[in-house]
């Protein structure tokens, strides 16, 4: 199966009145790990927000493609149906909704009426991933996310990754809050994923993960753009020398795209 590729062009966002994204360009194609780094308050979730369709988050310029087609005039649950999946920096908890459930539902979102996935294959697969992702089999059945831990919740998102197999993945923060074993664990479930039909962009402050899953390109952003990108050696000397060469090389003496007091 081919993949899908998702473009993001000239892409500007407006919170609240105030622009967060000042023009991101990023094209990923199915097969293609990216990374996205970047200091603190540059716009990275703001991307991932955008993409997947947060109503507070206002594009005011440039086009998102999934395919060709306008993702920005898709509702949420069109994107998600279209192929896009986002795993957030803080998932959210939703009582009453077992995790098994939710799963089950966004699965059979993406398939036809008629075409629902069988309870006994959805069991099989989803006991399958949470054995690669060494996750407690009572995590199916506890309300989604609710007094899960940081590292669970992390989990449980990559489980969702698994047994819903978008085209594109956002995951943004995925490595935040998880012990070395469960990084390592987590880095398996996301590189059984990788075949050409899915493209997935990594947001992340830490070399560490991209030792575990090595990305095609890696891109920095800053002042709401992505200014730099490059190979798996961009992220690696990030990490030795941090990002002032960077600013220096741009001449940027703010990174950031919050509010200035
Ligand atoms: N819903 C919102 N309301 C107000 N301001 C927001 C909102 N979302 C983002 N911002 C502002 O936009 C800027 C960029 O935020 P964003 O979360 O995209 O940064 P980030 O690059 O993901 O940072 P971090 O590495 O800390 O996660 C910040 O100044 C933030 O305060
Ligand atoms: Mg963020």
């Amino acid at each position: 199966m081919a993949g899908s590729t998702l473009e993001i062009k000239d892409l500007h966002v407006e919170i609240e009145g105030q622009e967060i994204l000042k023009g991101v360009n990023l094209t990923i194609n199915g097969g293609e790990f990216h990374a996205v780094m970047g200091p603190n308050g540059t716009g990275k979730s703001t991307l991932a927000s955008a993409v997947m369709g947060h109503p507070k988050y206002e594009v005011t310029k440039g086009e998102i493609l999934l395919d060709g087609e306008n993702v920005l005039e898709m509702e949420v649950d069109e994107r998600a149906q279209a192929g896009l999946f986002l795993a957030m920096q803080y998932p959210s908890e939703i009582s009453g909704v077992t995790n098994s459930d939710f799963l089950r539902s966004a699965i059979n979102a993406h398939r036809e009426e008629g075409d629902e996935i069988s309870l006994m294959k959805f069991i099989k697969e989803m006991d399958s991933k949470m054995d690669t992702l060494e996750m407690d089999k009572n995590m199916a059945q506890r309300y989604l996310n609710e007094g899960f831990s940081g590292g669970e919740k992390k989990r449980n998102e990559i489980l969702q990754l698994m047994m819903v197999q978008p085209a594109i993945a956002i995951l943004d923060e995925i490595d935040s809050g998880l012990d070395i074993d469960a990084l390592k664990v987590v880095s398996k479930g996301i590189n059984e994923m990788r075949n050409d039909a899915f493209g997935c962009l990594i947001i992340t402050h830490y070399q560490r993960l991209l030792n575990y899953i090595t990305p095609d390109k890696v891109h920095v952003m800053m002042q709401g753009r992505v200014v730099k990108s490059g190979g798996p050696e961009l992220a690696q000397r990030l990490e030795e020398e941090g990002y002032e060469w960077i600013k220096e090389e741009l001449g940027i003496e703010d990174e950031t795209v919050g509010q200035k007091a």
